[in-house]
């Protein structure tokens, strides 16, 4: 490898084609910092990720699937200990404590950077330094946001390519002066002279740190996901809920939608489920047989940024170009058209190894392999899993596929003026409590509901798994800024829908995981949540029934269709009831959060939850 250095700093080498001064400036101030042994400059093509691919293939990191069953795809398997977002690593430091707020970690930014300038300090060495240019949003877009994002890792380089507009279309639009987000990672493993490396790189201590009022990210220690691919939750969630802030939009864990109805009626709808909550699932739903002539079609699966247009309305674009989405779980009855993205040409990761060179996971087939290669490297069969309880795929394990690949993908995906948006949905997972669905009243009615949503943790995030937690939109730990300054970011946002001649997206909760005394799901979910979001368009064409309560407007049995389904009322009464004695509970943990949050708390968040306990006492 030819290896020009200067006073022990890799040749930058530039290509020609970047006319931006302070970018290559940046990028050799930070290769100055991390010392790697090269520069590599991604343009985005096809070859380079083929290239990068074979190179991970070569070096352990991927394994080539089998050709004629999974053409172009890939297997990687990551360190046991790095398989999620760690999110009690995650910082937001910005200049004041109270402006991170108090659901964020925080450190004041001097001590930050004075820690992480320890740790990049050669965190490099041995290593290339990829350049990984990204749009959030179609390139050249209004609406879209450039990232650069500095990585040791060729698998972020790769999945960057598949999850954003990455690659050198995008130095043109960043010209000679254009903004862009610094995103700098490393999997802080420097290797010295000689090292053998291995297969997937990272660090026991790892940082993913923002500082928001700069507009910078840098990352330490982790190659996998959320971590590691700065673009998603890190920048379009984390930076971007600042940026909407000051400019007046909003930026969510939302899924967004299209659906429309056999005379031709669309509507799009955006959903914010927290992570391994069903967004990706709902996204793509496969209606049921007897809603003939219903189509669903999917703008985004994990990610909306929403602008108020100049008719008042609110359009929402999805600034992600593919999916990383959760494997377990997913098959042909509860998601065909996502096993229709997967037949080829994705990235699969921790999940386990056929002895035909092919995939499979827990809940793909109902059959499981006679014997695979589980995502640890072991020999997996039935029975071990039987005895040892040992997973074929690890929980949290994913794949990343480009939309593109989508059989239902909306044909305004790419569009850069966004969808509008009709009705917000917002959904935990939580197996007792909260009804199936629930219609707010009016806009703070529903910003109460949302900012006061519970959820079962799920494995998407490192740490104890099924605990509930408020999850306030959804976006707890994707917050940028304190949380109760966004709930008044969101109350202002439908004052300016109100003040204009636009009517308010109407607002929805949902739950599609009671159970019942034996831990099963009640409701059969998947492409039968088109019979709650039928509902809620006939409500927004004022033409369902439902029954006013203490939080809000419930349908009865006979408000929803169910055409090709058995599902007793007595089942519908077990996923609706409302009980007293849990919501009294339930409103106790509405007052922890108010509490934890109340230095900033709206007031109307207050008055609305008071009006809510008398109600309930009534
Ligand atoms: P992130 O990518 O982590 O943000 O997750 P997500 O919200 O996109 O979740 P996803 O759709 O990938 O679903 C996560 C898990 O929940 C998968 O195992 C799904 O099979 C399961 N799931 C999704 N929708 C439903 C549903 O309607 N009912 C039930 N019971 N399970 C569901
Ligand atoms: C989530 O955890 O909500 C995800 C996966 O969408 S990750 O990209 O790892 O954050
Ligand atoms: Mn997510």
């Amino acid at each position: 490898m030819n290896r020009p250095v200067m006073g022990g700093v890799a040749a930058l080498n530039a290509p020609p084609y970047i006319k931006q001064q302070k970018l290559i400036n940046w990028v050799a101030e930070i290769a100055t910092l991390t010392k790697p042994d090269r520069i590599y400059w991604c343009d985005g093509s096809q070859e380079e990720y083929d290239r990068l691919c074979a190179d991970m293939v070569a070096s352990g990191t991927m394994k080539k699937l089998n050709e004629a069953k999974r053409p172009n795809s890939y297997l990687a398997c990551s360190d046991p200990t790095d398989v999620a977002r760690v999110e009690d690593r995650t910082y937001i430091c910005s200049t004041e404590k109270d402006d991170a707020g108090p659901t964020n970690n925080w450190m004041a930014p001097a001590e930050m950077r004075s820690t992480l300038s320890g740790l990049f300090d050669g965190c490099m060495r041995g290593r290339t330094m990829y350049v990984v240019p990204f749009s959030m949003g179609p390139l050249g877009s209004p609406i879209a946001h450039i990232g650069v994002e500095l990585s040791d890792s060729p698998y972020v380089a790769v999945n960057m390519r598949i999850m954003t507009r990455m690659g050198k279309a995008v130095y043109d639009v960043l010209g000679t002066d254009g903004e862009f987000v610094p995103c700098v990672h490393t999997v802080g493993a420097p290797l010295e002279a000689g090292q053998a490396d291995v297969a997937w790189p990272c660090n026991a201590t790892k940082y993913i740190v923002h500082y928001p009022e700069t507009r910078e990210i840098w990352s330490y220690g982790s190659g996998y996901g959320g971590n590691a691919l700065l673009g998603k939750k890190c920048f379009a969630l984390r930076i971007a809920s600042n940026m909407g802030r000051d400019q007046g939009w909003l930026a969510e864990h939302m899924l967004i939608l299209g659906v429309e109805s056999p005379e031709g009626k669309k509507h799009y709808v955006a959903a914010a489920f927290p992570s391994a909550c069903g967004k990706t699932n709902f996204s793509m739903m496969i209606p049921p047989v007897a809603f003939t002539g219903w189509k669903v079609t999917t703008i985004g699966d994990d990610i909306a940024w929403i602008k108020p247009g100049a008719d008042g309305r609110l359009y929402a674009i999805n600034p992600e170009a593919g999916y990383f989405g959760v494997a377990p779980g997913t098959n042909r009855s509860t998601n065909s058209n996502c096993m229709d993205c997967l037949v080829s040409d994705t990235i699969f990761t921790n999940v386990g190894l056929t002895d035909d060179g092919d995939v499979w996971w827990e809940g793909m087939t109902k059959e499981a392999p006679a014997h695979l290669i589980d995502w640890q490297g072991k020999d997996w069969t039935p029975a071990i899993a039987k005895e040892t309880g040992r997973k074929a795929a690890h929980p949290n394990a994913r794949f990343t596929v480009a939309a593109t690949q989508n059989p239902v993908l909306d044909s305004a995906w790419d569009d850069p003026a966004g969808v509008p948006i009709s009705a917000f949905i917002f959904g935990g997972r939580r197996s007792t409590t909260v009804p199936l669905v629930t219609e707010a009243r009016n806009w703070t009615e529903g910003v109460y509901m949302a900012a006061t949503m519970g959820s079962e943790t799920t494995a998407a995030a490192a740490g104890q798994m099924g605990v509930v937690r408020r999850d306030p939109f959804a976006m707890l730990p994707f917050m940028g800024y304190n949380m109760s300054d966004y709930f008044q970011h969101w109350l202002n946002m439908g004052e300016k829908i109100a003040a204009s001649a636009a009517t308010q997206p109407k607002i929805y909760c949902v739950n599609w995981f009671r159970t019942d005394a034996n831990g099963k799901f009640v409701w059969p979910g998947f492409g039968d949540n088109m019979r709650v979001l039928k509902w809620m368009l006939d409500r927004l064409e004022g033409d369902a029934g439902g029954t006013e309560h203490a939080f809000g407007v419930t349908p009865g049995f006979s408000d929803l269709s169910w055409d090709g389904l058995e599902f007793t009322e007595q089942m519908f009464d077990q996923i609706t009831s409302i009980d007293k004695d849990a919501w009294s509970d339930e409103i106790k943990l509405h007052t922890e959060l108010f509490d934890k949050l109340s230095q900033r708390l709206p007031q109307a968040l207050h008055d609305m939850k008071a009006a809510l306990e008398q109600r309930l006492a009534q």
